[in-house]
């Protein structure tokens, strides 16, 4: 056998297989770059997706014409230079890999200029092999041209897919880079075609317009602002209301230290602080930032850095849960207006707001200014300075009067649900699933406090189940007891309760007949991968349905008003445990454009009258 050191070239167009696999990622490492140099307006130029070109401009700061030429180079890099370093990583790029990787796998061209020098570099590379270095003339700044992507390495290129699937990808590429970084500007052409456009500005109105682009613009008004701190890690960020639902984990955006990152334990995070709140196998969108100390942070584990490894992943968990859950557990979602005053939205971002009414919007820009410096990388010293400011209260998110307290209860529709006046239009309340949810809280409280709440009946009742259903039961007693049912085998298919939680206690026997059985059937339902709390969490969930007044059911009026103002101190009152819509709300505007009493209906005829 023998060994022969790979030739320059070969070297970097096979580590260009692990760090450009896609036009995407040429975008990313050249954003990143001009990133790094400091840039405040980023422009990208794509032909066929990318596919043809990827061209990225910045106003950075540029490279002599020494530097221009090293850049080239493997493993040269401007931005790492001891070991030590490696563990306080304060830039996307230390591995002075990516311009060599991209040079050799496309038809390269950059120029570059110091701001102030007399002249800059243009530098002409074909398939790795440098063309052409001479003095030109520019402004300052970095102009990284990619053509071809792959023309001379057809394997690759082969995998290339249509241009729409890959401009798609360098959309949403460009969209992660960005969101950290309100404070720059992006824009991104296709054959001199704007697809987007991302205006500089105030963290908060920026980010929520980027967050519209990212998410889709169903999360206009209905984004939170959301923050906590737990142990070195700070969580903060824009949580999309639980009324929008995904089919998979791509709405959930998540950045360490402005770097977006996947991370199955984090999202996993996210997906449980929005738990009950979600229909079962659906997904919430919400968009994180962490900041984590750099030293415990490790970026280096990852080809192209999209995983990094965190030192206590279990504080970042919990601060996930810990950003999330209180607000979404209030319902603040809800108050979709409030939302938007608090996320902000300027026209595209653009950092003035749309509209008068946002009195509020100098409150909500105040609480975001300890961020926007945070959203660049934070020194170490930067970092230590801000703690102090860090456990800034939800305060903000509260709403001021309970949701369910501000409407006026005015009949029942259907008799399922509960029509009602609220403060911005007509309210309709779901009976049996705001009922459910009231229910599964009590169920929840009398499982946790146990003893205390759990009846003992004088006789017990004896139940017939299925032969199967009873004997799933009998075999699950302490799984049962532990949410409050008691009961044994008393031979037959039968089951003997003799013990229930107070909000159970006065069902009917019919009404228990059933709850059993499909207690059996979620039992039996279960794999070995829940965890003890996800069990109990559904064996309440069914519980509380069937203690739940139903759709048909009449509602008198007392009964009704009850069930509304407990609405107010129920977690997660606007959805069943189910995860279903508790409420929904028709604003009055609409109503008023349905009657035609709005002006825009009548701008283009007479001025309006009152009729
Ligand atoms: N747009 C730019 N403006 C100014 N300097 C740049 C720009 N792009 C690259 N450079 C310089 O060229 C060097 C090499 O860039 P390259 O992307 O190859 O490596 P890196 O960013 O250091 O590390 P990584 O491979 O992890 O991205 C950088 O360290 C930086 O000094
Ligand atoms: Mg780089």
């Amino acid at each position: 056998m023998r060994i022969q050191v790979l030739p320059e070239t070969l070297a970097n167009q096979i580590a260009a297989g692990e760090v450009v696999e896609r036009p995407a990622a040429a975008v990313k490492e050249l954003v990143e770059n001009a990133l790094d140099a400091g840039a405040r307006r980023i422009e990208v130029d794509l032909e066929e997706g990318g596919c043809r070109l990827v061209r990225v401009r910045d106003d950075g700061s540029g490279m002599g014409r020494v530097d221009a030429q090293l850049s080239l180079q493997r493993h040269a890099t401007s931005k790492l230079r001891s070991k030590e370093e490696l563990f306080s990583i304060a830039t996307y790029g230390f591995r002075g890999e990516a311009l060599p990787s991209i040079a050799a796998v496309s038809r390269f061209f950059l120029l570059t200029c110091e701001a102030g020098a007399r002249s800059g570099t243009r530098i002409e590379v074909e398939g790795g092999r440098v063309l052409s270095v001479e003095d030109a003339g520019a402004p300052p700044g970095t102009t990284v041209e990619a053509r071809d992507l792959f023309w001379n390495v057809p394997a690759r290129r082969k995998f290339l897919k249509r241009a729409a699937t890959e401009q798609a990808h360098s959309v949403e590429a460009l969209l992660r880079l960005s969101l950290p970084r309100p404070e720059v500007a992006f824009t991104l052409r296709e054959h001199g075609r704007v697809l987007l456009h991302l205006a500089a500005g105030d963290a908060t109105p920026a980010q929520a317009a980027r967050a519209e682009e990212a998410l889709g613009r169903e999360v206009r008004g209905r984004l939170l602002r959301v923050q906590a701190q737990v142990r070195g890690v700070r969580v903060h960020g824009l949580a999309a209301s639980p009324d929008i639902e995904r089919a998979n984990a791509s709405g959930v955006w998540l950045f360490v230290n402005g770097r977006a990152v996947r991370d199955r334990q984090l999202t996993h995070a996210v997906l449980r602080a929005y738990g009950e709140a979600m229909p079962h196998g659906r997904y919430p969108a919400a968009i994180l930032f962490l900041q984590i100390p750099p030293r415990d942070v490790d970026v280096n584990v990852h080809p192209t850095k999209a995983e990094v490894r965190l030192a206590d992943g279990r504080a970042a968990y919990e601060a996930i849960i810990a950003a999330l859950r209180p607000p979404l557990a209030a319902g603040d979602w809800l108050h979709a207006a409030r939302a938007a005053e608090v996320v902000g939205h300027g026209p595209a971002g653009a950092g003035a707001y749309a509209s008068g009414g946002f009195e509020h919007a100098a409150g909500a820009a105040e609480g975001s200014t300890d961020y926007d410096s945070t959203l660049r990388f934070p020194g170490a010293a930067g970092w230590e300075d801000r703690q102090s400011t860090a456990n800034a209260s939800q305060a903000q998110l509260v709403p001021e009067q309970p949701y369910f307290g501000g409407v006026r209860y005015l009949g029942q529709l259907h008799r399922t649900y509960l029509v009602c006046e609220g403060p911005r239009g007509l309210v309709l309340i779901d009976q049996h699933a705001a009922h459910e949810r009231m229910n599964y809280q009590r169920l929840r409280r009398a499982a946790a406090e146990h003893r205390g709440h759990v009846q003992p009946l004088l006789l017990p009742i004896v139940l017939r189940l299925a032969p199967a259903s009873a004997a799933r039961i009998a075999e699950s007693s302490a799984e049962l007891a532990a949410i409050g049912i008691e009961g044994e085998p008393f031979g037959n298919g039968s089951i003997a309760i003799k013990a229930l939680p107070a909000p159970l206690a006065s069902l009917h026997e019919s009404t228990l007949g059933a709850l059993l059985a499909d207690l059996a059937e979620e039992l039996s339902s279960f794999g070995h991968g829940e965890s003890l709390d996800v069990r109990r969490d559904a064996l309440l969930a069914r519980a509380a349905c069937h203690a739940s007044v139903r759709a048909n059911d009449g509602l008198a009026e007392d009964e009704a008003k009850a069930l509304i103002a407990a609405l107010d101190s129920t977690d997660f009152g606007a959805r069943c445990a189910h995860g279903r819509p508790v409420v929904a709300e028709w604003p009055t505007a609409e109503i008023e454009k349905r009657f035609g009493r709005d002006y825009e209906s009548y701008a283009h005829a007479a001025a309006p009258e009152t009729i």
